[in-house]
């Protein structure tokens, strides 16, 4: 089976890691629950292809743990990690090297351990990126962009990607204010010249702001229960607008299913969740091109 799933207890050494495998976990996903994640599924066949003989596992790691699991990974020689929910902010902390675009992020979702430093990374960022320009063939800078749910830990990281990449304007909504206040402020900070609007989700104008730009992005929660509403009102969407929703299970979303009523053009966080993957795994390997090997992993399900 792909993945197989261990707790940190298994990290006391190799045997008893590596018990019954021919082959050495030297890669992982951490995470609070992890035996849901579909990472090995699709960094396992790309180092299967490329010939490297490690096994990619998934780690239970309890919150305030994280850095004790980063310590027995770096003593059994791992090559590094993913991080999942909830520990991208523990990790960052737990990190002695974080790449800037992670820091201003707010958090790591890939981990390199090099000889000298346990490096940080985030390519939730740039995974999210690669899969707009895929599904809408455009970039994201100089695009008017509004992330609902933005209050999250999802939510700040793409609006930090977002900021950094250049967007024209950013609107943040939010059921709450006060966390998106906090973090248009930051923002504003580190991009002087970018336009960052904040807004409830229950605001009356927040329709026509919303038909006012070309992105909308969901990163909120809502919507992953099936019978879910969408977290804007479907006065929000019009033709013309790119509508994208980080949720992938389920695959059509209300908010999705509202956009695509209106006409709006639409994709899902499963190519976000695949280009993520691929930029871990050429932070891991550069050079590699693990695209096909990932893609097929993932659709074989
Ligand atoms: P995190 O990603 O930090 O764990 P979360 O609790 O999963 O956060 O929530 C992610 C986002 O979904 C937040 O923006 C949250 O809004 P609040 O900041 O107001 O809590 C949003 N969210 C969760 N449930 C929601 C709901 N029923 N209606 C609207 N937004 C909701």
């Amino acid at each position: 089976m792909t993945g197989d799933l261990y707790h940190l207890d298994d990290l006391a050494s190799r045997e008893r890691l590596d018990a019954g495998h021919e082959i050495p976990a030297r890669l992982a996903v951490i995470g609070c629950p992890v035996a849901h994640s579909a990472s090995p599924r699709m960094h396992q066949p790309a180092l299967d292809q490329a010939g490297i003989a490690a096994r990619y596992v998934k780690v239970e790691v309890e919150p305030g743990r994280v850095a004790e699991a980063f310590r027995r990974m770096r003593e059994l020689g791992f090559i590094g990690c993913n991080v999942t929910v909830p520990h991208k902010f523990e990790a960052l902390a737990a990190c002695s090297r974080v790449d800037p675009a992670a820091a201003e992020m707010g958090a790591v979702n890939t981990v390199v351990f090099g000889e000298s430093a346990t490096c940080g990374y985030n390519t939730d960022g740039p995974g999210f990126e690669a899969a707009v320009a895929e599904a809408f063939g455009l970039p994201l800078h100089g695009l008017d962009v509004l992330i609902a749910g933005a209050g999250g830990g999802a939510g700040g990281a793409l609006a930090a990607h977002c900021a950094r990449a250049g967007v024209k304007r950013l609107v943040l909504a939010n059921r709450s204010l006060d966390k998106i206040e906090a973090l248009a402020t930051h923002l504003r900070g580190h991009h002087p010249g970018l336009p960052v609007e904040v807004l409830s989700l229950a605001d009356p104008d927040l329709p026509s702001v919303a038909r006012g730009c070309r992105l909308l992005v969901n990163t909120s929660s809502v919507g992953l229960k099936a019978q879910d509403p969408s977290p804007l009102p479907p006065e929000s969407f019009s033709t013309g607008q790119m509508v994208f929703d980080t949720i992938y299970q389920p695959p059509l979303t209300a908010f999705l299913a509202a956009a695509r009523a209106a006409g709006a053009e639409t994709a899902n966080g499963a190519s976000m969740l695949l280009h993520q993957g691929i930029h871990a795994f050429r932070i891991w390997f550069p050079g590699s091109d693990p695209a096909a090997a990932m893609r097929q992993g993932l659709a074989a399900g």
